[in-house]
């Protein structure tokens, strides 16, 4: 099947990149011959029947700019039958032939969810901070979001060093450690908390204890948000203890400032070639697929196997960041007691994670 108009909408939560890949869409749907259009605020957007033509000029000047020139939003009613019917309506009053979102979990599950109910062709881009989807090495917007989380902490490590602080920062990630793991290795941490491994308040001390006897300045502890039992109760543990630990104690929160910004070079050649590559499926009418990255190839996975995966982070990247990080013999001893993570030496040979 030929397509002659396709439809692309970014949902969820944006991620730098989104653009460049709604420019990659356009301008390889226009150069395979169909027309583009675009979608304001994601599936909300579907069922308000908030359609645009997307031409060359709309696309220009994009590649750079952080967000999503066609907003995005999470939408409730889209999760029910009455909701995804009334999506489909529009898209068949305009006369599209197949829908491109791009966007993290809920987005594939949503596509997914939309085709299996009305039939709708659908592809899908991968696309949030949270690296968090199967079948893709990497999502648009992670590398961008490290990139601006890392550069916090190196501001942040200056000021801790002056003062002389066990400084708190966590990073956004939903439930998944990725970016606090990864900045937290960039960044030179001294201790890294994620939901996969999570360290108690109380070991959390005697790893801080074991920066101090070393004789450092500063203490970071990169913190992801879906850590348990949080950053707040870690902090107050500690905020009562600071004489005994030598450090004071200090909290930032990143938030949503690493979901904002240019995109890096990776995440825009990243964005423009799952772009690419989601023109190319609508046009050769391969539907119900998303585009991903693996072993920098552009992968195309069934939704059905897509959404039924939940990905986990690489734990190699953990208990190498032990090996150097949390170096006191002490500690060591102390970290190999309970968790299985921590109960056996790391071989070498596992010592080799590619991300
Ligand atoms: O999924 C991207 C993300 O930024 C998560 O890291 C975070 O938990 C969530 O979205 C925040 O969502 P919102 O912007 O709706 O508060």
């Amino acid at each position: 099947m030929t397509m002659k108009r396709i439809a692309v909408l970014t949902s969820g939560g944006d991620a730098p990149g989104m653009n460049p890949a709604i420019r990659a869409v356009a301008r390889m749907g226009i150069s395979l011959g169909m027309q583009v259009f675009g979608v304001a605020e994601g599936y909300q957007g579907l069922l308000d029947g908030k359609f645009r033509a997307l031409n060359l000029r709309d696309v220009g000047g994009i590649i750079g700019r952080g967000g999503t020139i066609l907003q995005s939003a999470r939408c409730e009613e889209f999760k029910t039958d009455d909701g995804r019917d009334r999506a489909a309506k529009n898209l068949r009053a305009q006369k599209i032939d197949g829908l491109i979102t791009i966007g993290g979990n809920g987005t594939h599950k949503g596509a997914y969810a939309f085709t299996a109910r009305t039939g709708f062709p659908v592809v899908t881009i991968a696309s949030t901070i949270d690296n968090d989807v199967c079948y893709t090495d990497v999502t648009i917007g992670v590398d961008t979001a490290l990139n601006t989380a890392l550069d916090a902490i190196d501001k942040i490590r200056d000021t801790a060093s002056s003062h002389r602080r066990a400084f708190m920062i966590e990073t956004m990630g939903r439930n998944s450690g990725y970016l606090a793991l990864m900045s937290g290795i960039a960044g030179g941490a001294e201790i890294i908390l994620i939901p996969e491994a999570p360290l108690p308040p109380a070991e959390v001390k005697e790893a801080i204890d074991a920066a101090y006897a070393r004789g450092k300045n500063h203490c970071l502890v990169i913190c992801a948000e879906g850590y348990r039992p949080g950053i707040q109760a870690v902090h107050d543990y500690l905020k009562p203890r600071e004489k005994e630990m030598g450090f004071t104690v200090r909290m930032t929160i990143l938030g949503h400032i690493q979901r904002g910004g240019a995109p890096t070079a990776f995440d825009r050649v990243l964005a423009t070639r799952l772009g690419v590559a989601a023109a190319q499926q609508c046009a050769e009418g391969n539907f119900g697929v998303m585009c991903g990255l693996a072993g920098n190839k552009v992968q195309t996975t069934d939704l059905a196997r897509v959404v039924a995966c939940r990905k986990t982070i690489d734990l190699r990247f953990y208990e190498m960041f032990k090996k150097i990080e949390l170096a006191s013999p002490d500690l060591a001893r102390t970290l190999a007691a309970d968790s299985p993570m921590r109960s056996s030496p790391v071989e070498e040979s596992e010592m080799n994670p590619t991300p």
